[in-house]
């Protein structure tokens, strides 16, 4: 089972604070969620290989380390998959884009695909998955069965705050997608959300509360 990684940078953890604060408004909620996916992406791309290149600087020639292979892709869970994506796409403008929309169905509880589309050539891209709350993990879940069957070459789950349940969940089904979080809280309330948490992440950000 691969392990669930706290990034614990302390701006990450400062910016997060702010964000559970509920008189944080929505224009400051989505600016730190953007900061914070800026700040997560640097912590995930650590592993990202390197190769030499040739280049001139004015003074001499050198060989001068440069990301090698095809560019990311960042796959965006709606709705609130978006300010994390905004934040990465400020740090890596050139990764490529996906997004993957689910509701959950009412009656059978099971989620539902309502909107898919990623780059033809991922089998060749390693995907970052972004979220901020793992939660039951069950959208996470069926996110990622769907997108293994596009063949990235790696995914990695990145989220803002998870519970433990979500975790524990998530990695039985996908124990070879790693978890990046930047906290793990407490506990689920009876409606799926999280304790303490920051509220609805999707009606903060868009103020539909
Ligand atoms: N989704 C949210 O936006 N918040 C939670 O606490 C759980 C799921």
């Amino acid at each position: 089972m691969n392990p669930t990684t706290l990034i614990d940078h302390p701006l990450i953890q400062h910016k997060l604070t702010l964000m559970r604060q509920k008189e944080t408004s929505t224009a400051k909620f989505r600016q730190l969620l953007e900061e914070v996916g800026m700040l997560l992406a640097y912590e995930v791309t650590r592993d990202l290989p390197l190769e030499k290149v040739s280049i001139e600087t004015p003074f001499a020639p050198m060989d001068a380390p440069m990301l090698a292979g095809k560019k990311l892709v960042l796959i965006s869970i709606m709705r609130a998959g978006q300010g994390i994506l905004d934040g990465m796409l400020t740090l890596m403008p050139s990764a490529r884009v996906g997004h993957i929309g689910l509701y959950r169905d009412p009656k059978t509880l099971t989620p539902i695909e309502y909107y898919f589309k990623v780059p033809a050539d991922v089998h060749a891209r390693e995907m970052l998955v972004v979220d901020p709350m793992l939660a039951t993990g069950n959208s996470a879940i069926a996110a990622v069965h769907r997108l293994k069957e596009t063949s990235p070459k790696s995914i990695k789950f990145v989220c803002l705050l998870a519970a433990p349940e979500g975790i524990q969940n998530f990695h039985e089904e996908h124990p070879d997608v790693p978890i990046f979080t930047a906290a793990i809280d407490h506990k689920l309330d009876e409606r799926g959300y999280i304790l303490p948490g920051l509220g609805d992440a999707g009606d903060r950000m868009f103020g539909t509360q």
